[in-house]
Parts: structure tokens; sequence; C-alpha cells
């Protein structure tokens, strides 16, 4: 088995880009030999006529990886829709050996790796094929990456079960606070509700913080903030 993470999220949005770029600034501020990837981006702008994700920007600028872009986003779509479709609209079909052939090179290359997957575990990156078989072939533990707010219950509880149903190990959970104002009894009840029913361990729960902003790479505020609110007995 790979060393490291796939890091999939109860939806788009709830910080799977901060959160995997977080992790891997750590491990890298820890001395550790670590490689990022997005295997599948969409919504990516034409830069110098190729196609680049903000996400797998992000992703390098944490781990502060010289590998090439195309390893670290193999595929790159251009409109913001479900890969599938994209790729579709494309007149594409997304190329699993492609993505294969990537992470096995990133593998070779680093000792640890962090995946970022795009949206939840039922995306389909091919007719019948998902985010849950990708993190399967890659046979890394998954963190599922939730919100804090109303509706995070239902929606966590049934990655945690799809994952354990797909014979995923789930190393654990990271609650992020991507808006501003969650109310803290909301906040403290949904992460009890979310522990005792899932019983997997909550690795962290990361503060709003405008200094986290994927458009914007701080590296001081990403160390800091991960470190403070990171359990590295889990996951370092
Ligand atoms: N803890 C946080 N504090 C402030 N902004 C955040 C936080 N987490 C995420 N964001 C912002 O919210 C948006 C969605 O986060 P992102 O990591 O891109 O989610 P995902 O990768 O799951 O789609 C981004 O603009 C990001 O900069
Ligand atoms: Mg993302």
């Amino acid at each position: 088995m790979a060393k490291g993470y796939f890091i999939t999220g109860t939806d788009t949005g709830v910080g799977k880009t901060i959160v995997a770029g977080g992790l891997a600034a750590l491990h890298k501020n820890q001395g550790l030999n670590v490689g990022v990837m997005k295997p599948v981006a969409t919504g990516c702008k034409r830069v110098n006529n190729r196609l680049i994700s903000d996400d797998a920007v992000f992703l390098q600028l944490s781990a502060e990886v010289e590998d090439e872009y195309e390893l670290i986003n193999p595929i790159s779509l251009e409109q913001p829709l479900a890969p599938t479709v994209a790729a579709r609209l494309s007149n594409t079909k997304i190329d699993t050996d492609k993505i294969n052939t990537a992470y096995d090179t990133l593998c070779e290359r680093h000792e640890y790796i962090i995946v970022e997957g795009i949206g939840g575990l039922m995306v389909p990156i091919d007719e019948y094929y998902f985010i849950v078989d990708l993190a399967n072939e890659f046979e890394l533990p998954l963190i599922i990456i939730c919100r804090p707010t109303l509706g995070t219950i239902n929606h966590t509880l049934l990655t945690a079960s799809y994952a354990r149903e797909h014979g995923l190990e789930v190393k654990g959970i990271v609650v992020n606070e991507s808006a501003e104002n969650c109310d803290a009894v909301v906040k403290k009840t949904n992460i009890d509700e979310i522990k005792r029913l899932t019983e997997l361990p909550i690795i962290g729960t990361i503060p709003f913080n405008k200094g986290l902003d994927i458009k914007n790479y701080n590296k001081e505020v990403l160390i800091k903030i991960f470190s403070d609110n990171i359990d590295k007995n889990i996951i370092i």
C-alpha cells in the first residue's frame, strides 16, 4: 500500500484543496518527501495554451514539488462541470491509464502522496467508474472533509458508510469551516454526533480564516493553522 491519503469531501467546496494543501505543507515542513496529485480537474483555465487547475497549483505550491504539471494533474478539463460531462462536451473521454501511470511515477518519486479527489465519492469519471473506485485503485486511506453546519451529519455519515461498503480504510474526518460565522453550538453538537455515529477520529477542525484562500497561497498562515488544529498523532 502506498503511503499517504486520498482526500474526499461530502461535497464540492467543503475545503478538500485547503486541507490537502495544509496536510502536504505540514508533511513538507517536517522534512518528509511528499508528493501531491489532483488526478481529474474541471473548470480549468487556459494559460499559454494549456489547461491549468487552481487546485493543482495550490497543491503544487503547498508541497513545494517540482514534478511536471501533467503528473500532478493528468486530466484537466475546461468546463466547470462533472468530469464525465465536461469530457463529453470537449469530445474526449477520461483516460484512466494516464491517471494511473502518473500516480505510479509520483509514488516512485515520493515517500508520501496526498491526492485530492473531485467532488465526493460518487462522482463519475468514466461511464461506470467513480471516485470511490479510483481511491481503491490507489490503495490509499481516505480522509473525509466535511463542513460543520446543519446537514453535515447526513452527508458525512453517507460518505463514511459508502466508503466502508466499498472496502476503503477511512483514516478520519476533518471538519472545515469554509464559511464564516458558524454557530458554536451547532458546530460542537454536529461534530459530537458525527464522532459518535461514525466511530471515526476527528483529525482536526479547521477554523475559517481569510488567509486560507486557494487563489492566494499563503504558506505561513497555512502551516500555522494546520499545525495548531490537526492531530499529528493521527496523520503524520
Ligand atoms: N477554513 C477556511 N477558511 C477560509 N476560507 C476557506 C476555508 N476552507 C476553504 N476556504 C475557501 O472556500 C473555497 C472552497 O474550498 P476548497 O478547498 O476549494 O474546496 P473543495 O476543494 O472541496 O472544492 C475556496 O475558495 C477556499 O479558499
Ligand atoms: Mg478542490
